[in-house]
């Protein structure tokens, strides 16, 4: 995880990069710093905290005007505790360096620079990077880098200055992302996107292995053969105001009354309502002809994933297996060219989920990916891609990312029902025209939040909850749990109804909130003897039922959505959910955004 910064150009490298950190600390924020080229001298400051700790901090700058040369850095922990001395940058003589990876013969290295007189300060593995660049320095900054990073195992992306080079910025990636931001008179290096869109629409999204050295004459980028290459840049499109709070107060507000738009930016890409057709780009699905499809991806997105295996399973009749990627990357598992994994990632950087493609490629499956983050990691390895349309998403807990990422899926199961022969026309085109509606739908659910948050007013000081759903909505109550987990800190479960008896009812007691997820479709009966089970215990139930349901009357609370075809409730009962989530984490004082311990992009394993 962490974000990295890096500016050479017109003497505005502090705001810049500061504001640049800011925009990245979705990638962590358990410590910040930067380090500032002037007058030959660099001049690092750090902090512990967010990156509003390092303002702070800043005036221990020496006062300097402009600053031409600089990089920043904020940290998720991974080798040493959140401390000033293991934050970011990294100072090796007249080296600084950042780093957002992980280098995994990094104690190895350590020994050996020991041996040679180096002495250390932190505990971490970035440390022993710059003293590697240190050790290979002789004048000529990107030559080091290159000779350091032919010694690394892991994963990296760099940024990396010396006060002996002042107009030289370099940097270089392996399975961390990092894109570098074209401007006139102005370069930028970022772990992402949004963090330089202020300052530039030219992006070049770098390729694993690259390196990439800046100076006033232009930029330079070397492939993995040592070769100069040719890298084209992109204009971006979208605009900041996708990127920015608009006026909520959070960004996980917005992006949950974003996702009405999002689903209709995503159907509107790949559904032509007038031919009643699914266009994927082509060649992506061939001839379907797949014995087995596998879903691999990570928390929400896994989520997204087991919701998706029903509609495949329906609708094209293909078997499907849903992974969770670190476990499917644990066991050897057994693919084959009739296999299709699909990667399913919001960031598409998690690592976990990156690794899961890579064996599929090792074991001769075939791959298409479902990403939002175009040019990606996971997106630019599969051998297809389908993007979602959310937008950028900065909010660390997933929402539009996950009702496109669904959307995407049920796409995809009727088009492949469709290449099978399974379905026929007539069955998509009224299928379609029920996905089409699902944005109004969803406009309508998100207007009752005002319920949602009087709720969470009700129920913020409690200390557990239950969620239970069954078929396509028992995903919805592990999502909704996730949801408040995450964001809250309050313990959440998300249990499929039919194993409550099993288990879980013994948690019951006066009192305790049971989210029940009972729209009516071919479970609903199920779930009502599940609503009856939970009261004759004394538990509070808040149903997420259709509206005008008749159970409205025998419950604690009722979240109603409107009706809607049986096999799409999950795109609506999952706003409720999130609303509540967000309402109660808001109630606690929680720092929705960033919640503790988490990060946006989990780019470690
Ligand atoms: C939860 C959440 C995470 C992500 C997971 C996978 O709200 O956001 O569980 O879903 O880390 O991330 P991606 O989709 O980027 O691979």
């Amino acid at each position: 995880m962490c974000g990295i910064v890096g500016y050479l150009g017109k003497g505005r490298a502090l705001e810049v990069i500061l504001d640049g950190l800011r925009r990245l600390e979705y990638r962590g924020y358990d410590s910040a710093g930067v380090a500032l080229v002037a007058s030959g001298k660099l001049q690092v400051v750090k902090s512990v905290g967010k990156i509003r700790d390092l303002e702070r901090r800043i005036w221990a700058l020496s006062g300097e005007e402009a600053y031409h040369l600089g990089i920043g850095h904020t940290r998720w922990a991974t080798h040493g505790r959140p401390n000033e001395t293991n934050a970011h940058p990294h100072v090796a003589g007249p080296i600084a360096l950042v780093h957002n990876g992980i280098i995994e013969n990094y104690l190895e290295i350590r020994k050996e620079l020991e041996l040679a007189g180096y002495t250390f300060q932190s505990d971490t593995d970035s440390e022993v990077v710059a003293q590697l660049v240190r050790f290979y320095y002789q004048g000529d900054l990107f030559q080091a880098m290159g000779k350091a990073i032919d010694r690394l195992e892991g994963s990296y992306a760099l940024a990396v200055i010396s006060e002996e080079e002042p107009q030289v910025l370099v940097g270089t990636r392996k399975d961390s992302p990092l894109v570098l931001g074209l401007g006139e008179g102005e370069y930028f290096l970022a772990s992402d996107v949004p963090a330089i869109l202020p300052y530039t629409r030219r992006i070049v999204l770098l390729e694993n292995w690259d390196r990439v050295v800046v100076n006033p004459q232009g930029v330079v980028v070397v492939g993995a053969d040592g070769k100069k290459v040719d890298r084209p840049f992109q204009e971006i499109t979208w605009s900041m105001a996708l990127a920015e709070k608009a006026g909520y107060k959070h960004f996980m507000q917005k992006e949950i009354f974003e996702q009405p738009r999002a689903l209709a930016d995503t159907i509107g890409a790949y559904v032509s309502p007038a031919k009643g057709d699914i266009f994927f780009p082509e060649g992506e699905l061939g001839e379907g002809v797949f014995s087995r499809i596998v879903l691999v991806a990570c928390g929400t997105s896994w989520h997204a994933a087991l919701v998706g295996r029903f509609w495949i399973e329906a609708q094209a009749r293909v078997p499907v297996d849903v992974e969770v990627a670190s476990e499917f990357r644990a066991r050897n598992p057994i693919l084959d060219g009739g296999t299709l994994v699909i990667p399913i990632s919001q960031s598409g950087e998690t690592a976990d989920t990156l690794a899961a493609l890579r064996i599929a490629h090792e074991k001769g499956a075939r791959t298409l990916a479902v990403c939002n983050v175009v040019g990606s990691s996971i997106a630019r390895e599969a051998q297809g891609v389908i993007y979602s349309y959310a937008g950028p998403e900065i909010g660390v807990a997933s929402t539009k990312a996950f009702v496109t990422q669904m959307v995407i899926l049920y796409l995809f199961s009727l088009k492949l029902g469709l290449v099978r022969g399974m379905l026929e026309r007539g069955d998509v085109s009224w299928r379609l025209k029920e996905v089409l509606s699902l944005p109004r739908k969803m406009e309508e659910v998100l207007s009752h939040e005002e319920d949602v948050s009087t709720l969470a007013r009700e129920l913020y000081h409690v200390q557990d909850f239950l969620y239970l759903g069954r078929w396509l909505n028992y995903p919805i109550a592990l999502e909704g749990a996730l949801k408040l987990k995450e964001i809250s800190y309050i313990h959440a479960e998300g249990y499929p109804g039919g194993e409550m008896k099993h288990g879980p009812i013994a948690l019951i007691e006066e009192g305790l909130p049971v989210v029940a997820i009972a729209p009516r479709d071919v479970v609903y009966e199920k779930m009502v003897s599940n609503v009856e089970e939970v009261r004759s215990r004394g538990g509070q139930v808040i149903l997420v039922g259709f509206s005008g349901d008749p159970l409205e009357q025998r419950v604690d609370r009722f979240l109603e959505v409107p009706p809607v075809d049986g096999t799409l409730t999950p795109f609506l009962t999952v706003l409720p959910l999130q609303l509540l989530a967000y309402y109660i984490a808001d109630k606690k004082g929680c720092d929705v955004d960033q919640p503790r311990n988490l990060a946006k992009s989990v780019t470690v394993e």
